[in-house]
């Protein structure tokens, strides 16, 4: 059985449960297979098709003879699947060199890192909804943001453009691939007289839109599970404000030189003061994702293994 096929099977069984294709009656130990609908179905424990298991307390988690791949996956999607409006998700992405950088000067990104990340771009997509990105990111790529890698659907897309300088002609304002919102600063909402519902104004103060009161309108929308997928501006303001709870930072061995920056937040005063963080990494192709969760306190001084879920 070659990893690929384990890696399909694995995002199969990620993607049912994110999408509830599972048997409700779950009061003890239960092992789960797939149909050919790609749903989950209950298997005899030692069935050679279980991928999943089911326990109360423990929840989800991968059978042994699923193997590593199985596993790694899980730990790296089931926090984004578990996302509810009283525990609602907000994960922060980029792709960047070796030396920190997203994009050239030029904002040509296409693309930094390689095709693993790409298809876990498009599952995080999948995952979520909603991915958010920024008027910078919009204006230099012209972004589809679907989930059309990953075979899932498609996230409402939220730009977030405080003068509603983007042209419409954008494809995100166009395609009908998925819903797109505005978010803009309250003054410009109703620049045409009257606000459309794609349309949502926020306050700003002197560090710029009010992200917090971004992910209420998010919200209540029934927008639960967020994916900040850039650029380096835009990430940077959700660390910042604390509003991240996962961080992924994906490293492509390529040396930019200089070019558009990656993260970049106030400068501390004491390495004491900076983020230090407990990765897990996970293997994508020749690119390391680290997965950073910024909500449970880890032993910083311990290091995780690279975790292959390809
Ligand atoms: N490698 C990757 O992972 C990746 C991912 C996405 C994009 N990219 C690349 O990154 C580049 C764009 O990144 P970037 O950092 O320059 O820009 P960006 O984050 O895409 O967009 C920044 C702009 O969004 C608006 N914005 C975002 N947060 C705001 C806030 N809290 N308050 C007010 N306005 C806010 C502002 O618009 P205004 O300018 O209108 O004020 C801001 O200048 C492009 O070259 C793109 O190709 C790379």
């Amino acid at each position: 059985m070659g990893s690929g096929y384990l890696a399909e099977r694995s995002w199969a069984a990620v993607l049912a449960i994110a999408q509830g294709r599972y048997p409700e009656t779950r009061d003890a130990m239960a092992r789960y297979g797939l149909d050919s609908e790609g749903s989950l179905v209950a298997v005899a424990a030692d069935s050679p098709d279980a991928v999943l298991q089911w326990q109360p307390l423990r929840g989800w988690t991968a059978c042994e003879r699923a193997g590593p791949v199985a596993a790694a996956m899980l730990d790296l999607y089931l926090p984004v699947c578990a996302a509810t409006e009283q525990s609602p998700v907000v994960v922060g992405h980029l792709g960047q060199s070796l030396d920190g950088f997203i994009a050239l000067k030029s904002g040509d990104s296409d693309y930094v890192t390689g095709p693993a990340n790409i298809l876990h771009l498009h599952r995080m997509r999948a995952l979520c909804d909603a991915v958010v990105v920024g008027a910078e990111t919009v204006s230099a790529d012209d972004p589809e943001l679907t989930a059309r890698h990953a075979g899932g659907r498609n996230p409402t897309r939220i730009v977030i453009d405080p003068t509603r300088r983007l042209a419409p002609s954008h494809g995100v304002f166009t395609d009908n691939a998925a819903s797109t919102v505005v978010v803009c600063d309250e003054a410009y909402a109703d620049r045409d007289g009257a606000a459309a519902a794609n349309v949502v104004g926020v306050p700003s103060d002197e560090s710029g839109l009010d992200l917090g009161a971004l992910l209420d309108a998010l919200r209540a929308r029934s927008l639960y599970s967020v994916f900040v997928e850039g650029g380096g501006k835009t990430v940077s303001a959700f660390l910042e404000r604390g509003l991240l709870d996962r961080l992924q930072i994906a490293i492509a061995p390529i040396v930019i030189g200089r070019g558009r920056p990656g993260l970049t937040l106030a400068p501390r005063e004491r390495i004491d003061d900076c983020l230090r963080l407990a990765p897990q990494y996970y293997a994508m192709g020749g690119d390391v994702l680290c997965d950073c969760d910024l909500r449970s306190v880890h032993d910083a001084d311990g290091v995780s293994s690279v975790r292959y879920i390809d």
